[in-house]
């Protein structure tokens, strides 16, 4: 099996023998599955992928002890993540293991040399090519805290707990606000709600402070742990979850489902999680349930509902966003 992703090639064609490594939140690529190691990743998707394969893995937000060969960072598209990631490694792994830290030039991964320098990390260019760079450096103590990163901000009479990485750090998205303003007027004062997709907790936190039950759910570790955050921040309760969409739920039926539903995968268009969100709705709302979610207008969400539901109703369109409403019918199991 070839490497698929332009940095795992890269990384196909040096001579380090990596299976004793950890490899830190790498894009999907069956050459890496094949190469064995242990992942560390706070994608719920890519840590059952891996696990179905046989493979050890591992999430930053869980207790395991860890004491890799080397360590391989995949530099992420967000640079404070790419940051909080070798703060995270150094507080947690042992001083002096091998760190290499791969990514696309045009993903920043050059900054990565000032990084390191700024932690007191030396650093050598190792390989370029296919648009990808591999440094290596050796983890060390560095005297700053990753739990620093965790910010909070006001919205909606909430204080969010937000993390870089996370949907919309530090300011409500303009679709979410349009799909606040429906909600007071269509939802039940009691009953138990999802949120799919929940990010920073926005959503589950206005739910939960109007009196309804919460299960929050997000494929992102980050996100589930800033929604834990944030509810505790408000003194609120809620069920979080981390889960690729329904995988991880137990088999509960919901009043409502709300949702931002994701898009993006990268910087690719992905409609996969919101198509699968949207059919297996049915089976998890209740009769007279219903189905709200909020989408840019040009998403091809209406065909999905009309499959899905059978019908459906825009609640509310701004002409960037559009709000719909699907019910599911009574007598419908
Ligand atoms: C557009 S954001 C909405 C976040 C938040 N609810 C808000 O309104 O600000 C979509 C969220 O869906 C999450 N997500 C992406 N793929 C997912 C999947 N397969 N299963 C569950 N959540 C997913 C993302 O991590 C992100 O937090």
């Amino acid at each position: 099996m070839s490497a698929e992703t332009p940095v795992c090639q890269l990384l196909e064609r040096q001579s380090t023998d990596y299976r004793g490594w950890l490899w830190v939140a790498p894009p999907r690529d069956r050459w890496l599955e094949e190469e064995g190691g242990r992942l560390l990743s706070a994608d719920r998707a890519a840590l059952s992928a891996w696990r179905e394969r046989g493979g050890e893995a591992s999430s930053p937000f869980a207790a395991d002890e860890l004491a890799p060969e080397g360590v391989m960072l995949f530099w992420p598209k967000a640079h404070a993540q790419g940051e909080w990631w070798l703060l995270w490694l150094c507080s947690r792994l042992a001083p002096g293991t091998p760190l290499h830290v791969v990514g696309e030039n045009q993903g920043g991964i050059k900054r990565v040399l000032k990084v390191l320098a700024a932690l007191g990390l030396g650093c050598r260019k190792v390989d370029s090519a296919r648009r990808c760079s591999l440094f290596a450096s050796r983890l060390d103590r560095v005297d700053i805290d990753p739990n620093a990163a965790w910010t909070t901000f006001e919205a909606e009479g909430l204080a969010l707990v937000s993390h870089p990485g996370v949907f919309g750090h530090g300011k409500l998205d303009d679709g979410t606000r349009l799909l606040l303003a429906q909600l007071d007027s269509c939802l039940p004062r009691q009953g138990a709600v999802l949120d799919m997709g929940c990010g920073d907790g926005i959503l589950a936190a206005w739910l939960s402070r109007r009196g309804l039950s919460i299960t929050a759910v997000d494929v992102n570790g980050f996100a589930v742990e800033a929604t834990r955050r944030t509810l505790a921040a408000n003194d609120l309760a809620g069920e979080v979850c981390h889960s690729d969409v329904y995988a991880g739920l137990a088999a509960q039926r919901f009043a409502a489902i709300v949702s931002n539903p994701p898009f993006h995968q990268e910087r690719a268009l992905d409609y996969g999680p919101a198509g699968r969100l949207i059919a297996g709705a049915p089976e998890r709302l209740e009769p007279g349930g219903q189905l709200i979610l909020v989408a840019n207008a040009f998403l091809p969400y209406p065909d999905l509902l009309e499959r899905a539901f059978g019908g459906f109703e825009i609640l509310a369109d701004d002409r960037r966003y559009r709000v719909y409403r699907a019910v599911k019918r009574r007598g419908s199991s």
